[in-house]
This record gives C-alpha cells, structure tokens and sequence, in this order.
C-alpha cells in the first residue's frame, strides 16, 4: 500500500483538500481523515482496508496497493503538478462528432459570456493625442515578390473547415525543412569551441540552444505517403513512420472532429529532459512552452506562403497522441498541434456556425 504519488494537499482555511493531479479529481477532508492521513504517512504500514477511513482512502484513489513506480521529473513538484495536473483533460467524456463539439462549445462560450469581462488593459483608454503615433507600416513593395511577407502575415488565418483534398510530398518536405530542420545554410554559423550539439541552427530562435522541440508528422492525405505519424529527423531532412493512423485526428484533440480533414499537420513536443539537463529550475519549463511557440508561428507562416490554410490547438488528449508518437516517459512531452490544407476559408465549421447563426446574440470571443 502506497499513498498515491499524484496527490498534494491544499489548505483553503477553513477547508483542506487532498488533491489528485493526474486523475484531476479534488477532495475535501474533514479533521478525522486529516489526522489519520498524517497518521498513514508517518506510517503507512498501519494502513487497514477495515478501517473505515483507510477504506474511503483506497476507494478514492489516495492510497493505492500497486507499486507506482518513480517518475523521471527533474523539476520541482510545483511544476510537476502544473505539467501532470493540466493533462488529458476531458478525457472519457469527448465529443464523438462536429455537432456534439459544437453544441458544447457553444455552451461553453454562452457560459463565459455570462460571466463579468475581464477589465480593458489599463492604457485602452488613451487617445491619439496621448499617444505617440507611428508611421504608416511598409506596403507589399518593401517585402518583395510573388508572395510577400507582409502578404503571408496578413493572410495567415485559422479555419476550421477543410477541403478533402491532397497536399503534395514537394510542399510538405519545404515545409518542414525551413520550420524544423537543422538548416546547411547556416552551418558556416558553427563555433569550433561550442559542443556539436549546440551547433544545430533553425529558423526560429531555440532556447538555450537546445533545439528541445521536436515535429512529429501527421500525414492524412499528402501524395506519395502513406497515412500516419512520422518522426522528422531535423539533421537528415527525412522521416520515419512510427505510427498508422487508427482514429480520427478529432479524436486526438479533445473530440474537435472538424479537424478530421485535414490532409496534414505537426504535433510539437518538447525535450525536458534537454532542458532538466542544462537548467535545474522548472522556469526553463516556460522556455520549453515559448520555444514551441516560435516554431508553431514560423510553421503556420510557412504554410500560409505556400497557399495553406492552418489551424493549431493546445488541447490535446495527451495519453492517445503520445502512443503514436512513443513517448513513454515524461522525457519528451507533447504540447501543440498545427494543422495545415486547402480551406474554403471558414473561420468556423458548418456545425458552429449555424448555432451562431440562430443566436441573435454575438457570441464567439474566439475559439477554444
Ligand atoms: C496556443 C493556442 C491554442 C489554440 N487552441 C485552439 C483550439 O484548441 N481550437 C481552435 O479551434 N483554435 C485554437 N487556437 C486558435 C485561436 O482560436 C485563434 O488563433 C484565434 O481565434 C485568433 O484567430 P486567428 O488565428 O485567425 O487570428 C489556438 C491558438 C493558440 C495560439
């Protein structure tokens, strides 16, 4: 018998709480199941299934009588809890279509709108004349042809409704070349005196130089590949099949099934452990998060240049993605998703968008 290695206590005076991060569950405990807690703790051979405060304790989940093996987190236990507490949330209880995510979602908007806002920021209310007001931005001439860049800023849009259309093998290899390879052309950049490792240069900053992120491909409808999740070797430019796809992308995605067209995408996780190596705070956890950040921007801007539309979502089934991907440590963890295809366009999928327009009300602050 062992106290469950997920629980933290938290003390709301007058009220105390034990806390089950990884199941996500809260319970409240009176003095007698206080005391007898420490009791367990101090001693947990004195544990008896008879006693009839052990027996809610085994029921609940806060002691269990498997051996719950060490985990491998190099942080503190508050970052720990953060990580483990803010995963797979939902899961058992997705929505297994369009209409029931959307019906949901708009529940969930209707829910926050009933809420007071939060406050404008405190500077919102300044007018021009308090202001120092800039140039006009550059027009197209100053970024250059075909496409240019300020063109790719203004037209990178998330949709959520795309068409069942292929992408080809060409368009998704750039793609991951200049988002997620480790680019030959900045190679004369390499110091003979700074370690190999890091050496390796991106097109987006990396912190620390870890280059901790990793793309994992998920290919639906790109020509010449077959269906599944690969791993993208950033060195060699290549990749390699881990997975067949066994469900619908929604299903990976806390049951956001408008996504089920999409023809490709990258899931981008990132290497604690590079970052547990060189940085023994759990604030390099905030590095890992923004270096995911830079890479989805600079990948979704890829894709709008080469004529895609995208998508992302933070709102992962975390325990169904990392299967696919084999990551069965907490080593390595999955964070983002970014969809990209051929779109009509649409913000939102049919299913939203007919609720939103029955309701008179405006609605939509934004997706998720
Ligand atoms: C970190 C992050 C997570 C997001 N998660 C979701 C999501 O789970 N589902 C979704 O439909 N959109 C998601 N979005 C997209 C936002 O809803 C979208 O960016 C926002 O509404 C602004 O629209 P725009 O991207 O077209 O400018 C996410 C965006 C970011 C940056």
């Amino acid at each position: 018998m062992q106290l469950n290695p997920y629980t933290f206590l938290l003390p709301k005076p007058p009220r105390l709480f034990i806390w089950n991060y990884k199941t996500h569950e809260q319970f409240e405990i009176d003095s007698a199941h206080a005391s007898r807690l420490v009791e367990l703790i101090e001693q947990t051979t004195l544990f008896d299934k008879s006693h009839p405060i052990d027996s809610v304790f085994l029921e609940a989940g806060i002691f269990v009588d498997q051996d719950l093996p060490p985990d491998d987190w190099q942080w503190d236990d508050l970052s720990k809890i953060f990580h483990i507490g803010t995963k797979d949330l939902g899961a058992g209880d997705t929505p297994i279509n369009t209409k029931e995510w959307a019906d949901r979602y708009f529940s969930h908007c209707q829910e926050a709108l009933s809420r007071q806002p939060p406050l404008p920021h405190p500077f919102a209310h300044l007018q021009r004349e308090n202001l120092l007001c800039l140039p006009p931005p550059a027009d197209n001439g100053a970024f250059g042809e075909p496409i240019g860049f300020r063109q790719v800023l203004l037209q990178r849009k998330t949709c959520r409704s795309f068409l069942k259309k292929s992408v080809s093998l060409n368009d998704v290899s750039t793609l991951l070349y200049l988002c997620l390879g480790y680019l030959k052309e900045r190679e004369p950049d390499t110091y003979e005196m700074i370690p190999g490792m890091f050496n390796a240069r991106r097109s987006s900053p990396s912190g620390g130089g870890l280059n901790a992120s990793e793309g994992y491909l998920y290919a639906y409808n790109v020509q010449g590949l077959d269906p599944g999740i690969y791993y993208y070797h950033p060195n060699f430019h290549a990749l390699k099949l881990l997975s067949r796809l066994n469900s619908p992308l929604g299903s990976l995605l806390q049951g956001q099934h408008f996504a089920d067209n999409i023809p490709f995408g990258i899931f981008l996780t990132s290497r604690l452990d590079k970052m547990w190596w060189k940085y023994r705070h759990s604030q390099a956890y905030r590095v890992s998060l923004l270096d995911i950040g830079h890479i989805s921007q600079t990948i979704q801007l890829c894709a709008t240049s080469l004529g895609f539309k995208t998508w992302l979502t933070a709102a992962l089934t975390e325990s169904k993605i990392e299967k696919l991907i084999k990551l069965d440590d907490l080593s390595e963890q999955v964070f983002l998703f970014i969809g990209a295809g051929h779109s009509n366009g649409e913000t939102f999928c049919e299913e939203l968008q007919s609720l939103l327009n029955k309701n008179s009300q405006p609605i939509n602050p934004g997706i998720q």
